[in-house]
C-alpha cells in the first residue's frame, strides 16, 4: 500500500516535470516532434533528486543525457494478479482464497472493468461482472436474480436457507414430488424440517429417531432400506446384507422359528427368500414339484405336511392330510 502511493506520488510529480520542460522546450525554439516520444531529448527524471536537474536544465537546456523513457514505457505491463489486488482489497482476497471454489480465478477474468465507478453515472452495475454472461440462466427463468441468493460472489456456493425458503420445489422437483405423492409422517416434518440450517444440509435420521430396529444401526444403513422422501415405501432387498435381528424387531416369532430350526431353511437369511418387504415366496418357486404327482395333486398345499416355512417341522403324514383339502 505505501509503497504503492509513494511510487504513484514519483510517478506524478514525474509527469509534471515532464510537461513543465516541454514547455520549456517549446519556447527553447526546438522542434517538438510529432510523436513526441523518444525523438524529444527531453530528460524525463526518474528519481525526486532529478527536480533539481531539472531546474538546471531551465537554465541552460543539458539534453545529451540517454532519455529513460524508454525504460519507463516500454516495459510489458501484466495485469494485476489476484495477490496484487489483494494489497488493498484483502477481505475479499480472503474470502475467495478460503470459500471461492471455483471461483478462485483471475480477479479481472470476472471484473474486465474495474474502478470505475461514478456516484453521478450510477453506473454500479453496469460495470460489476454478470454472472450470467458465464453461466447463463442455470435454474432457470424464474431464478434470473442472482444476487438474491449467491449473496456474495466471491464464495458463490454459500447460500443463505432464508434465500431459498419455500422455494425447494422450483429446483429440486424429483424429491419435492416423491415427499407428496407419498404418504408418510415425514410429510408433516417438511423440507426444512430436515434439510435445516444452512442450504443443502443432510439430516441423520437420529436426529429425531432415538435408534433403528436394532442397537448399533448406521444411517447408512437406514437409507439402504428407507427413502427419506417416501419411508414407507421399503426399498428392495435384493443385493443388500441384512441381518435377520433387523426383520425379528418387528417379526419375532419369524425370527425366533428360523433361529431354533435344524433344518437347512435355518441356514438362509430371511432376505434371500423375501427380496422385498412384504412378498410371500411360493415353495415350488424354489423346488418345483420334489413328490409324486398324485402327492402333489391330492395336497396342493405344501404347508399342509410342512407346516411353517421357517421352522419347516417334521411333517405330521398322519395329521396334515387328514385334515383336508
Ligand atoms: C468470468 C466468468 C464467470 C462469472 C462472471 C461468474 N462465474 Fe461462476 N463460475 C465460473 C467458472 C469458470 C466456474 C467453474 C465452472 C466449473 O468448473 O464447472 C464457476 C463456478 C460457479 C459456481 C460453482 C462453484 C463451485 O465451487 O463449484 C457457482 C455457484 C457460480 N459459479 C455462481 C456464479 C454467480 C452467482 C456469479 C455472479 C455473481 C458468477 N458465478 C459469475 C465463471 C464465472
Ligand atoms: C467469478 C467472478 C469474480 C471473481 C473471480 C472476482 N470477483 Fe469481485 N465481484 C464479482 C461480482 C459478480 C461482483 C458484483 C457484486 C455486486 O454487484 O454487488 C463483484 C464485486 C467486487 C467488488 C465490489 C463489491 C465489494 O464486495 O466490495 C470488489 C471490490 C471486488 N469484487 C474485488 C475483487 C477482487 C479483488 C478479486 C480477486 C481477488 C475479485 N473481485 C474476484 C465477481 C468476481
Ligand atoms: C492501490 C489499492 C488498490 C488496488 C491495488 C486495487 N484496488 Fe480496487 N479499489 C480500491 C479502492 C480504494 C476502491 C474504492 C473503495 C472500495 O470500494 O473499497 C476500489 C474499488 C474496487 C472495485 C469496486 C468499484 C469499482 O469502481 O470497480 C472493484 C471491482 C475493484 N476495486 C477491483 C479491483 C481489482 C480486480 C483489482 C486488481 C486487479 C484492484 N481492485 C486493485 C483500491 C485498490
Ligand atoms: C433462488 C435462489 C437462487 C437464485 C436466484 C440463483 N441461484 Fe444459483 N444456486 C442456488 C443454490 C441453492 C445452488 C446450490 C448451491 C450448492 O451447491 O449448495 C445454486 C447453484 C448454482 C451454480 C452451481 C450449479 C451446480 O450444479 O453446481 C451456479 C453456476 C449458479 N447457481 C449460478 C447462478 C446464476 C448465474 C444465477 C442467476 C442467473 C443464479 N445461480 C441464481 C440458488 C440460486
Ligand atoms: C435455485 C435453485 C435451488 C433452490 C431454490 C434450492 N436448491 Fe437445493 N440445490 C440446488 C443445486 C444446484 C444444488 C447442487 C446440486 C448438486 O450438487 O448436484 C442443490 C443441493 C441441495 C442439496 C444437497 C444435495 C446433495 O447431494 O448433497 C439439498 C439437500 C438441497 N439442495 C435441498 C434444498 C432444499 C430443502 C431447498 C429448499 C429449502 C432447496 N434445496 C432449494 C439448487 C437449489
Ligand atoms: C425426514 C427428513 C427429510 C425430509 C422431510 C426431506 N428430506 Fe431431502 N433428504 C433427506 C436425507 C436424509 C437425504 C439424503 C439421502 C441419501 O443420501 O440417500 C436427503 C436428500 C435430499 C436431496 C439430495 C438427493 C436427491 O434426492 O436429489 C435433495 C435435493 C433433497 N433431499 C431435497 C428435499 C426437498 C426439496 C424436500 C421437501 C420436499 C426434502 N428433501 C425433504 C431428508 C429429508
Ligand atoms: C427432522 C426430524 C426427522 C428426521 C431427520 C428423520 N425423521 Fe423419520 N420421522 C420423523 C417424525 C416426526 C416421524 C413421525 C413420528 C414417528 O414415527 O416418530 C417420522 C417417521 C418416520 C417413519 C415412519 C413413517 C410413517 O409414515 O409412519 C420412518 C420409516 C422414518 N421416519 C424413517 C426415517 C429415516 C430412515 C430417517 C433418516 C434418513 C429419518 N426418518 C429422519 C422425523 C424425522
Ligand atoms: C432392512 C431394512 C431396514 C433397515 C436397514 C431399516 N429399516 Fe426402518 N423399517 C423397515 C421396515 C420393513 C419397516 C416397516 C414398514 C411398514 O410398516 O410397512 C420399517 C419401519 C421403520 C419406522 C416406522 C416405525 C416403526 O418402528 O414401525 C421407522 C421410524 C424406521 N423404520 C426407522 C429406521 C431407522 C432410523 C433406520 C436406521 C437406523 C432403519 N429404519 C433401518 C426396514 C428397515
Ligand atoms: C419396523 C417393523 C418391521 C421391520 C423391521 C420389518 N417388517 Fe416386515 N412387516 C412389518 C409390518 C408392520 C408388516 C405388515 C404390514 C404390511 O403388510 O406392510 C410387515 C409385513 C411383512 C411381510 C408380509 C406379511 C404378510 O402377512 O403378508 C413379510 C414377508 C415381511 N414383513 C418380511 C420382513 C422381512 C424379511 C424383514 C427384514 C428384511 C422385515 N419384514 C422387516 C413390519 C416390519
Ligand atoms: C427362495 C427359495 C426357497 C423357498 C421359497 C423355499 N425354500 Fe425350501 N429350501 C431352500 C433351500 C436353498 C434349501 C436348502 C437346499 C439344500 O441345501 O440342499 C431348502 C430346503 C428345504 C427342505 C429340506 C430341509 C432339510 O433340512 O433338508 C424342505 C423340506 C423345504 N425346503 C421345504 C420348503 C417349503 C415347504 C417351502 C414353502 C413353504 C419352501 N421350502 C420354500 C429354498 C427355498
Ligand atoms: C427359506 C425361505 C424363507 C426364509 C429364510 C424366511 N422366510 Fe419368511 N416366509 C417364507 C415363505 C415361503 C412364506 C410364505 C408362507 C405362506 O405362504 O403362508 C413366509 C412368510 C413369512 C411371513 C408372513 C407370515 C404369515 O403368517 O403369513 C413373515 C412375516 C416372514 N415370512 C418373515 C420372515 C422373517 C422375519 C425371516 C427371517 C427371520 C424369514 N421370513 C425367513 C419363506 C422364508
Ligand atoms: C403329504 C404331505 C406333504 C406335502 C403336501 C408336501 N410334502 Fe414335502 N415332504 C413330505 C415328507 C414326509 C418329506 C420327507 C421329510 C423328511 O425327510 O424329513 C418331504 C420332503 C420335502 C423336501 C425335502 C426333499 C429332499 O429331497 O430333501 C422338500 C424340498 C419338500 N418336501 C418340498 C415340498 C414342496 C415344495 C411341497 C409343495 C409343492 C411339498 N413338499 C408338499 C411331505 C409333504
Amino acid at each position: 500500500m505505501r509503497k504503492a502511493f509513494w511510487g504513484m506520488l514519483v510517478f506524478l510529480i514525474a509527469g509534471l516535470i515532464w510537461l513543465v520542460s516541454c514547455t520549456t522546450t517549446a519556447k527553447t525554439g526546438e522542434p517538438a516532434s510529432k510523436t513526441g516520444g523518444p525523438a524529444r531529448k527531453i530528460e524525463a527524471p526518474s528519481s525526486g533528486k532529478a527536480v533539481g536537474k531539472v531546474e538546471l536544465a531551465k537554465e541552460a537546456p543539458r539534453v545529451k543525457e540517454v532519455p529513460p523513457e524508454k525504460a519507463l514505457f516500454e516495459g510489458e505491463i501484466k495485469p494485476l494478479s489476484p495477490v496484487e489486488c489483494a494489497r488493498c482489497h484483502y477481505p475479499i482476497y480472503r474470502i475467495l482464497k478460503d470459500q471461492g471454489g471455483k471461483h478462485r480465478q483471475v480477479c479481472t477474468n470476472c471484473h474486465e472493468v474495474y474502478h470505475r465507478y461514478n456516484p453521478l453515472k450510477n453506473n454500479w452495475k453496469a460495470i460489476m461482472p454478470r454472472c450470467d454472461k458465464c453461466h447463463g440462466l442455470p435454474h432457470g427463468e424464474a431464478a434470473r436474480e442472482c444476487l438474491s441468493c449467491h449473496q456474495e460472489p466471491h464464495s458463490p456456493r454459500r447460500i443463505e436457507l432464508a434465500s431459498v425458503s419455500g422455494k425447494c420445489v422450483s429446483c429440486h422437483q424429483r424429491p419435492s414430488e416423491t415427499l407428496q405423492t407419498h404418504e408418510s409422517a415425514h410429510q408433516e416434518v417438511g423440507c426444512e424440517g430436515c434439510h435445516s440450517e444452512r442450504h443443502g444440509r443432510v439430516p441423520k435420521c437420529f436426529e429425531c429417531h432415538d435408534e433403528g430396529h436394532v442397537p448399533d444401526q448406521t444411517v447408512e444403513e437406514c437409507l439402504m432400506c428407507h427413502n427419506p422422501h417416501m419411508p414407507r415405501d421399503i426399498k428392495v432387498f435384493e443385493g443388500l446384507e441384512v441381518d435377520n435381528r433387523v426383520c425379528g424387531a418387528c417379526h419375532k416369532i419369524e425370527l425366533d422359528r428360523l433361529a431354533s430350526t435344524t433344518t437347512k431353511h435355518g441356514k438362509q437369511t430371511c432376505i434371500f427368500c423375501h427380496n422385498r418387504h412384504g412378498f410371500k415366496p411360493k415353495c415350488v418357486g424354489c423346488h418345483g414339484k420334489p413328490h409324486s404327482e398324485a402327492l402333489h395333486r391330492k395336497f396342493p398345499q405344501c404347508l399342509k405336511c410342512h407346516l411353517d416355512p421357517h421352522s419347516l417341522r417334521r411333517p405330521r403324514l398322519t395329521e396334515a392330510p387328514a385334515q383336508g383339502k
